[in-house]
């Protein structure tokens, strides 16, 4: 099996009902955070974590996101020396030098089930998984995924991203509890789907970065629906975590939960500042 990490897989496919009317004709993954969409910045932090190698899952009315990983001639021709060629420097960079393929996920069973839909995409090698509506910054330059990807190196498992959210919040997130091998890092033993607070093994949710071992395909296609009736990830990496193959980690850096219009409208705040700070 490859040692390091050189795939990242991108679920893509919901509908992005909280941000109904706009995600009716566009998929929430290309609504943009100033003038980039939110997909894009999930490829630019794979990139910089050393993947070039992206593999969406889609859906149906996804197409925009094909497009915009393309050539546009048309368009690139009429825009050619002047001064806005700079603005299409980090998406023409992409396009030239990832490879980006694509596969459909026909039926919305869950992240578990999107993320087994993109297994023809990654085959047997450990990847990382990028939910474009988390997105995250990080202060000392160093993006979440790349933190993860040294992490894979030396523990050879799979990795979640967690952050301390107020108990109230359980219900939202993937939960896990375990024993803190360092400060940041934590073997995880239990983990939960959403669980409401009074359940909830501790505070500390999962944020949508991972790093999965390929085994996870065999052990998805074997769990049954959880939460909402859907196959959830997080069920899945229970059975990893049960043999000690998962750790989870506080990663450094700010992160904003893009999925609602709260966390939307401060990204674009935080990103609007950094902009002209
Ligand atoms: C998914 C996962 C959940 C995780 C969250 C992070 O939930 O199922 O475990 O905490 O992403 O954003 P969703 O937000 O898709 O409902």
């Amino acid at each position: 099996m490859k040692t390091s990490v050189k795939k990242c897989l991108f679920p893509a496919a919901g509908y992005g009902t909280r941000f109904l009317p706009a995600t009716k004709a566009i998929p929430k993954e290309m609504l943009p955070i100033l003038t980039k969409p939110l997909l894009q910045y999930g490829v630019e932090e794979a990139r910089s974590a050393g993947i070039d190698t992206m593999a969406i899952v889609t859906g149906r009315g996804k197409r925009a996101i094909e497009d915009h990983f393309d050539r546009s001639y048309e368009l690139e021709h009429q825009i050619d020396g002047t001064s806005k060629e700079a603005l299409m420097f980090e998406i023409r960079d992409i396009v030239k030098n990832c490879t980006i393929s694509y596969t459909r996920q026909v039926e919305m069973k869950g992240l578990g089930h999107a993320i087994l839909t993109g297994e023809t995409l990654i085959g047997d090698e450990p990847f990382a998984v990028i939910l474009a509506d988390d997105l995250c910054d990080n202060a000392e330059n160093e993006p979440v995924l790349s933190q993860m990807v040294k992490l894979y190196a030396q523990y050879q498992c799979s990795i979640v991203a967690v952050e301390e959210v107020p108990t109230k919040d359980t219900n939202k997130y993937g939960i896990v509890a375990g024993e803190f091998i360092t400060p940041d890092i934590m073997r995880v033993q239990n983990m939960v789907e959403k669980p409401e607070p009074q359940d909830a093994p501790s505070n500390l949710a999962i944020i949508g970065r991972y790093i999965l071992t390929p085994d996870i395909f065999d052990i998805i296609r074997d769990v049954k629906p959880g939460k909402g009736g859907e196959i959830q990830i997080t069920d899945a990496l229970l059975e990893q975590a049960k043999q000690g193959r998962v750790i989870a980690y506080k990663f450094k850096g700010k992160r904003f939960d893009c999925g609602s219009v709260d966390g939307f409208v401060e990204a674009t705040n935080y990103f609007y500042a950094k902009s002209n700070a």
